[in-house]
């Protein structure tokens, strides 16, 4: 099997196929903090792309209530644990260099010293065949409940010596939950990619996008079997499968209603963000799979300069370009499971945000148009604020009103917003109600 560059998980990696890389990658950052768990991105997705028969169960964007919820139910349990039956006591981390200070930006989050879903594939033979990435098929209940404990807080159930206790307990602020959305993650290495036998899953060079081609699916639902994060799914009626598609016409600018001048527009789930957590963009890749060096771009300074977004499972090894900044309520052992090693460090820069992160923060969902670059006008300072610590320490944050840009792939500008909300005062005269 050749081997290709994985930099999240900071090695080489086995993949059934050539490394080759994409022009740009679509990618994302989410922002749990604030996700409210509306499910407005949800159903902006349904409604423009899956209404149709045989698709009912079928949610390209999802968003699940943690630690219980999950669609399809039990998703990630049940792969974390056919990874570790395959690999028991191994899935570990060397995190020697994680952090934003030390990572190198080969290894940001350090190495992962365990088995990713290609490399355990080998450990589990199965009698029907060999698997290209270790994975399951979800039965039709476990796909029929997309909501499934929308937000339930830890239960009584999960107890055990020293954890949290049930919902109905105290002390309260041990109970915990938060939304995770979730979309395809139109990984680097795609693991519904290397399951197909068909070979008619292809990812764009243009945009890295992964699309699965109707004309070529015969129905194997190996992808769906093959995708860790169950984002592949089939359609009876039409016995193929189907997956986000990225919403790939407004990437490619032909919404004119979000962008008058054809640069790309942000998908709809993005666009359509009430909680105003995701921010989407298109990063720019080298030859080799490294991500080229763009500090004025929003994702590129999140996700790669300050490591503050962080990816889903990435030891999965798919190495997936959906990002998250993790939500700081959460047990750290429950998100470093999720997100790596970089958990820490990444919760405490969001605690107290410098004065550049701050500015960058405010940009999310400014306009519907990605964004290229940013820029950011000084302003004055206007209040200085004690901020409590994840580790009970105390910080000084000063918070400047700073005027933020974004800018469009013609470099035109969109966004203009400042850090402090700007209030309007109403004339004191009386309106006449309309209704
Ligand atoms: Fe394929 Fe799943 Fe990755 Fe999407 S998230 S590209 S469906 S492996
Ligand atoms: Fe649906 Fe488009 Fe969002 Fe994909 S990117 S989940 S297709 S709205
Ligand atoms: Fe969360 Fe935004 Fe989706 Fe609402 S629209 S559930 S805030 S991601
Ligand atoms: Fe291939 Fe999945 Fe279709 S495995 S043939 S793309 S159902």
């Amino acid at each position: 099997m050749p081997t290709v560059h994985n930099w999240q998980i900071g090695r080489d990696m086995s993949y059934p196929h050539e490394e080759r890389h994409p022009e740009r990658q679509f990618a994302f950052v989410f922002n749990l903090n604030r996700c409210i768990g509306c499910q407005t991105c949800t159903m902006s997705c349904k409604s423009t792309w899956t209404f149709s028969k045989g698709q009912e169960l079928m949610w390209w964007n999802n968003v699940e209530s943690k630690p219980f919820g999950g669609y399809p139910q039990h998703w990630d349990a049940k792969i974390l644990a056919l990874l570790e039956e395959a690999n028991p006591g191994g899935q570990v981390w060397s995190t020697a260099g994680a952090g934003s200070d030390n990572g190198s930006d080969d290894a940001p989050y350090g190495r992962f010293d365990g088995m990713t879903v290609f490399e355990a594939a080998d450990k589990k033979p199965r009698p029907d065949g060999p698997q290209q990435a270790l994975g399951y098929l979800p039965t039709d209940d476990e796909w029929r409940h997309p909501n499934i404990h929308e937000d339930t807080a830890t239960g009584s159930h999960f107890k055990k010596e020293g954890q949290y206790g049930g919902s109905t307990e105290l002390p309260e602020h041990k109970v915990w939950f938060f939304h995770l959305a979730r979309i395809c993650n139109h990984c680097t290495y795609p693991a519904c990619l290397a399951s197909c036998p068909r070979n008619a899953i292809y990812k764009r060079p243009e945009d890295g996008i992964v699309l699965i081609d109707q004309s070529r699916c015969r129905g194997y639902r190996k992808c769906v079997e093959g995708c860790p994060y169950k984002k592949a799914m089939y359609r009876p009626e039409t016995r193929t499968s189907e997956k986000c598609i990225g919403c790939f016409p407004r990437i490619e600018g032909k919404d004119k209603s979000a962008s008058p001048t054809g640069a790309p527009a942000e998908t709809r789930c993005m666009a359509a963000c009430v909680g105003k957590i995701r921010m989407q963009g298109l990063v720019g890749i080298e030859e080799d799979g490294t991500w080229t060096p763009d500090p004025k771009n929003p994702l590129y300074f999140m996700i790669r300069e300050r490591k503050i977004a962080l990816p889903l499972y990435p030891q999965f090894g798919t190495e997936p370009n959906g990002f998250y900044i993790p939500p700081r309520w959460v047990p750290r052992n429950y998100l470093v499971q999720r997100f790596g090693p970089g958990v820490e460090d990444a919760i405490e820069q969001y605690s107290c945000p410098d004065r550049e992160l701050l500015a960058v923060l405010q940009l999310f969902r400014g306009g519907q148009q990605i964004i290229f670059r940013y820029e950011i006008e000084q302003g004055e300072k206007v209040a200085e604020v004690e901020v409590t610590m994840p580790d009970g320490t105390t910080k000084t944050q000063e918070i400047f009103n700073d005027t933020v840009l974004g800018f469009n792939k013609f470099d035109e500008e969109f966004i203009r917003i400042t850090v402090e909300e700007p209030t309007f005062e109403r004339p004191a005269e009386m309106h006449v109600n309309s209704i």
